[in-house]
Order: structure tokens, then sequence, then C-alpha cells
């Protein structure tokens, strides 16, 4: 195999935030000049909106390529791969139109985790036994914990076992373990699922796996090698975000995979000389699901009408997000875990006060988020742009540049000035963005 560590052929798009920060937009504008989709992260817990010819498609756990023809769609180790969510966005999408076709250009790690039937059932059960011993997480309720637990306890499943004389044996060691949990244990937290719940789970999932065809199942290790030579180039997408990161985020209330380009790294097995360069995104404002530390969050008031404007309802799971002004401190923290140069900030036209406030520092230094509150932050404020037409003045708004100036000449005097605002997103469309 000839030695390509040395070729930057992977540009990376990752989260600033708490998730949903409108990625998608992103990766489709940017898409095109790359042959392969990457998704290096999570599972069916993300949710990217794509919109392509007057087709809109959220996928949750096939990358972002799913919708352009021609391009390969990769899904790394380190992902948790639910069977069955798999086979439903694969018909959905060969369902659309037949020029979406993917089965022919889909490529799974043989390393990436395979979920249970049975992961949804604990996740749901450990939130039971959460609330009971002391907070819920607020998962998604995907099954994320349990695929990841399993895995790092070496006792679940992965995508090459399918293809193994012995897949049988694993699965049911594993799934007797997993009932015994459910019914000895969770019950008495007052999660109950009945044998019936479980017996249907299981065929379901049994059949969803048989449906994953076995030419997807590769070693993308060895194919990244393969593109390197070629001159080829992968875009690599990140799900959920920086603040969501199950080591660097805001434990416990994070998700259980790593969201960093060093996740990303591990998920093919190369080393970090392959990155060319990381995007990050950011929207003006905050938002945030489920529980946990939210220093720079709103009043309510304030929030539900940021919340109408931007549609901040959860794309997994419909769930009103949480709405906080940002937070300078957090997102440079963000930006340098990351090794963020692109900073591209979405939902630019979402300005629907007159006011907008901007957390530029905390009064003190802290170890751990838990120890900042609202009280500790420095905070300025900055004429609205809530009566900008995007489409006819471009980037033009006197407001909205010096709110962003702001913000860029914060990012440059902690970072360098090698970190750039590179780009906004003005408006819901699939075009509606300016890259500088
Ligand atoms: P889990 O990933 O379902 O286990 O959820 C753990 C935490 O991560 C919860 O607070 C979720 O709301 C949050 N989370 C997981 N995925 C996303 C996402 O794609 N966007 C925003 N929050 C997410």
């Amino acid at each position: 195999m000839q030695n390509n560590l040395f070729q930057k052929f992977i540009t990376v798009v990752v989260g600033l935030q708490w998730g949903d920060e409108g990625k998608g937009k992103l990766l489709l504008a940017l898409l095109e000049e790359f042959d392969a989709i990457l998704r290096f992260n999570g599972g069916h817990n993300a949710g990217h909106s794509l919109e392509t010819d007057g087709v809109t498609f959220i996928a949750h756990i096939l990358p972002s390529g799913a919708l352009s023809p021609g391009k390969e769609c990769w899904i790394g180790g380190n992902v948790l791969v639910n069977p069955i969510q798999l086979k439903k966005e694969i018909d959905e999408l060969e369902s659309k139109r037949n020029q979406f076709k993917i089965t022919n250009r889909l490529y799974i790690d043989y390393r990436a985790i395979l979920a249970s039937p049975f992961d949804c059932f604990i996740d749901a059960a450990e939130e039971a036994y959460k609330a009971q011993n002391g907070k819920k997480v607020g998962t998604t309720g995907r099954g994320i914990g349990p695929g990841y637990m399993y895995d790092t306890s070496r006792n679940g499943l992965r995508i090459g076992d399918i293809i193994s004389p012995d897949f049988k044996q694993k699965c049911k060691k594993h799934f007797d373990y997993q009932r015994s949990l459910l019914i000895n244990f969770y019950s008495g937290y007052e999660y109950i699922v009945s044998n019936e719940a479980m017996d249907t789970a299981e065929q379901e999932w049994l059949s969803a796996v048989h449906a994953i065809d076995t030419n997807w199942i590769s070693n993308l290790t060895h194919r990244a090698y393969e593109f390197a030579g070629k001159g080829k180039k992968i875009l690599a997408e990140g799900a959920q975000a920086y603040m969501l990161d199950r080591i660097l985020g805001d434990y416990p209330n994070v998700t259980s995979s790593n969201t960093t380009p060093a996740a990303l790294l591990t998920s093919l097995g190369l080393p970090h000389t392959v990155i060319k360069e990381v995007w990050g995104v950011a929207k003006p404002y905050v938002t945030k699901v489920g529980e946990g530390y939210f220093p720079s969050e709103m009043d309510e008031q304030t929030a539900e009408v940021f919340r109408k404007a931007g549609n901040e309802y959860g794309a997994s799971t419909g769930r009103p997000r949480r709405i906080g002004h940002l937070d300078m401190p957090l997102l440079i923290e963000a930006i340098r875990a990351t090794g963020t140069t692109k900073v591209f900030f979405t939902k630019a036209d979402i300005c629907p006060v007159s006011t907008m406030r901007l957390v530029t520092e905390y009064k003190r230094t802290y170890f751990s988020l838990s120890e900042i509150h609202a009280e500790d932050l420095i905070i300025e404020d900055f004429n609205g742009w809530s009566n900008w037409k995007p489409q006819e003045d471009h980037m033009k708004n006197v407001n909205l540049n010096l709110f962003f100036n702001a913000v860029e000449s914060m990012l440059t005097t902690n970072l360098g000035p090698e970190v750039r605002i590179i780009g906004y997103g003005t408006g819901p469309d699939k075009d509606a963005l300016v890259l500088l």
C-alpha cells in the first residue's frame, strides 16, 4: 500500500455548540468538490436536513451525500448503526427518485457498531433508573448510550459480525444478557417491557439485518488510502457537536460518542496529517436539547420568540430546544479543541429581537462549566437586525455587521488571524447562504 500519510485529503465539518447548528446546509454547499462523504460519529440521534431539486430528506444515519448521485457515502467505525433505521432511510430515499439509489455507493466500515434490538429499551430504562436516582440526561431515546456502552464493555456487535460464521451465537449471547437485564433489573425501576414487545423488536431487527448487503461492509482505512493515492477527496461530517462530546462536553449531559475531528481519525484509522482543514458551524445564538448547564440561557419569553423564528424544535425528536445568547468563551473553547479555522454562521437572518446580546467573557476562571452561572457572564448588547431582508441587501446590514465584526475580532484576538468567519446562512432554503 502506498504511503499517502502526508496528503491532506480530508475536510471536516463539525458543530461548535450543542448540536443543531444546521451543518447540513454547509455540507450540501461543499460536497460537490468531494468524492465521498463520511459520517464519523453518533447514530440516528443526529438529523441533517437535505434538499436537492425540490426533494427533502432528513438523513439520520446516512451521510449527507445521500441526495447526491455519484458521491460515495461512507459510514465509519465509531458510528452506531441501527439496522432498522438504516433500512428505513434507504427505502425512503430510493422510493423518492431512482436517481437517489444509494445501494451501489454505500460503504460501512466493518468496525462500525451494530445497535441491538434492545438498545432503545435500555436507553429508556436507564432514563427511568436515573430519574429515580438523580436526574435524567434527556436522551433522544435512540439507544445511543447502550450501543456505545456495550461496545466499550466488549459485549456488543459490530457490522463485520454479520458476515462471521458465529453471528447467530454472538447475537444470542448479547440478546439473552440484555433481555435478562430488562426483566430482572430495570423492571424494578418502573420500566416494564413485555416479552412480546422484545420478540417483535428482535424480528424486525433480524429482517433489517438481512437487508444489509454484505458488499457494503468494507475496510474504510484501506479504501481511504486508495482514495488518497488517486487524488480523491473526502468530506467528513460530524454529528452532534463539541459541547456534546463524551469526554469534553458537559458530562453527564453529553452524547456517548466523541464529536471532534479526533473521532474522525479513530473512525477511519488515519493520522492527523490527512486533515486539510476544519470548518466549524455555529448560530448567532445557542440552542440545547436535554438537561445540563447552560450559562447563557435566555428567559423563557425571549427564548420562545427565537424558538418560533428559528423553528428550534429537534429534527430527531421534535422537542422544543432551550435557547441561549451566543457565548464567546464557549465558542472559543470549541474552535480551539476542534482546530477550526473556518467558522460558518447559520441562521444569520434569525434576529427576532431589537437587542442582540453577546456573552463576551466570564468574570471568573473555571474548572468545569458547572461553576459558571448567569451572574458570571459579561454581556454586550448590540442593535438587532430584525427587519433585515437578506435577499435584498445581501450582507450589507449595518447592525448585523457590527455584531459579527465584534465576534470575529474576539476570535482573532483569542485564536489568531487564521480563524475567520467565512460565511453565513441567510434563510431556510438550501441556496440561502453566502460564502465569503
Ligand atoms: P443521546 O445522544 O440520545 O444519548 O442524548 C444525549 C444528549 O445529547 C441529550 O441531551 C440529547 O438531547 C443530546 N443530543 C444527541 N444528539 C443530538 C443532536 O443531534 N442535536 C442536539 N442534541 C443532541
